[in-house]
């Protein structure tokens, strides 16, 4: 019979909530075997606002997901974000008594363990360790300091954190929701695994994924992760300027923001009238196309500045060589490109999820980068695991220690 693993990501988005059903096949590629989406709600900038209303998201989500697959699922790993996530670089060394002790992964998860020290603090948890660098013996920099031999191995990591409390409530959530959680992977890293290449990290690479409520950051270079962030910056600011400015409901901004909006007025032709319903049952009423795309354009001009000067603290603004990229369901903008390019004074491109197979097409779209990302970061960590389950079965993801245990370790490594 043949060896495949079924996994699941959730997306518990400030717009949209998803499950996605993948199925890791022998040779190792990723399939989406089944999808479930719904609008959120009770969730805004990524955080849980109205329990009950995003639980009733979630069951929506999954049971769509369940009932298009076949599977029954009990648990997910969940993207998460928010303001609270940050990063920091951080160092740290191991010497030995030996000045030739052939290195071993023991010795790097001490490594670790004295970085994590550095993060202890009641109100904080670490959701990811990311290794940039090492050194050895002071003088020589190793990409894998495994086998090597040394007295002393200094490590650089990346460390994600993000507030227990908040991380808490969203857990909460999805527990209620009758699923566990086997693990949590930061929105910023997840896109960046369905969507960077390898050069683009080498090069120097801004990835902003702009969703409803947030605009999730990650800066690469020299193929290490350097900074994250999460600005609650998003899409839907848009829809309530167009809201305000037309009064109309927020429902009907939305559908004129998707149908008539682009980014920016230089694509409009003047004297171009729209016609909508200001509310569910009231008459019909003008409006002029410039004026709509007038205020998507100044909210994306300031949405943009704000995100330069964050990119900009990194001090790593002017040697980001390849660029920007853009995610999120924001990034489907018309000629947000166009746009972006004219702010960040930079190449930016529009990163779609690549690297696995769907039975549509509309998940090679950028809204779906973080959970299908998601999906693909859990995948590389059950490639490693060499275990399979039968095909016709759903991968045991009951949270157990060893499990746990395995996915520290896995984070570690990336
Ligand atoms: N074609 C489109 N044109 C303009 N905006 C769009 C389009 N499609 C989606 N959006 C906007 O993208 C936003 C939703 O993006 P996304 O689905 O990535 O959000 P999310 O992941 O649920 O939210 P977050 O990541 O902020 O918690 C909404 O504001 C929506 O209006
Ligand atoms: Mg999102």
């Amino acid at each position: 019979m043949s060896k495949s693993k079924t996994f699941v990501a959730l997306d518990v988005g400030s717009y949209k909530t998803v499950a996605v059903i993948g199925d890791l096949d022998e040779t190792g590629k990723l399939h989406i075997i089944g999808f479930g989406e719904t609008l959120s709600k009770g969730i805004e900038k990524g955080a849980v606002v109205n329990p009950s209303e995003a639980i009733k998201s979630i069951k929506e989500a999954v049971a769509t997901a369940e009932s298009n697959s076949g599977f029954r699922i009990s648990s997910v790993v969940l993207n998460i974000g928010g303001v609270h996530i940050e990063s920091k670089n951080e160092k740290d060394f191991i010497s030995f008594s030996s000045s030739n002790k052939e290195i071993d992964q023991n010795d790097i998860n001490a490594l670790i363990e004295k970085i994590s020290e550095k993060f202890k603090n009641d109100n904080i948890q670490i959701l990811h360790i990311i290794p940039k660098m090492f050194v050895l013996d002071d003088d020589e920099i190793v990409y894998e300091p495994v086998g090597l031999i040394g007295s002393k191995i200094s490590g650089e990591y990346n460390v994600i954190t993000g507030k227990v409390n908040s991380i808490s409530n969203i857990k909460k959530v999805v527990e209620q929701s009758g699923l566990g959680v086997m693990d949590i992977v930061v929105n910023p890293i997840a896109s960046t695994t369905s969507v960077l290449y390898e050069e683009e990290k080498d090069l120097g690479v801004a990835i902003i994924d702009i969703g409803g409520g947030l605009s999730d950051i990650a800066v690469y270079k020299n193929g290490h992760l350097e900074a994250v962030k999460s600005i609650p910056l998003g899409g839907n600011l848009i829809t309530k300027d167009i809201s305000f400015r037309f009064k109309i409901s927020k429902d009907i901004a939305e559908n004129i923001k998707k149908q008539y909006g682009v980014a920016s007025i230089e694509f409009v032709e003047f004297n171009e009238v729209v016609e909508v319903k200001s509310r569910e049952d009231e008459e019909t009423i003008k409006l002029e196309k410039y004026e709509i795309v007038e205020t998507i354009e100044w909210r994306l001009t300031e949405m943009f500045e704000i995100l330069r000067k964050e990119l900009e603290k990194t001090g790593l603004y002017d040697r980001l060589n390849a660029g920007i990229v853009l995610t999120g369901g924001v990034a489907n903008t018309p000629y947000i490109q166009h746009l972006a390019e004219k702010i960040f004074e930079k190449d930016v491109r529009i990163g779609k999820p690549k690297e696995f197979k769907a039975f549509n097409e509309k998940f090679y779209s950028p809204e779906y980068a973080t959970v299908i990302g998601c999906l693909q970061f859990t995948a590389s960590a059950l490639k490693d695991k060499h275990v399979g389950s039968n095909s016709s079965e759903m991968f045991n993801f009951n949270i157990s220690d060893t499990f746990t245990k395995f996915f520290d370790k896995i984070k570690n490594l990336f």
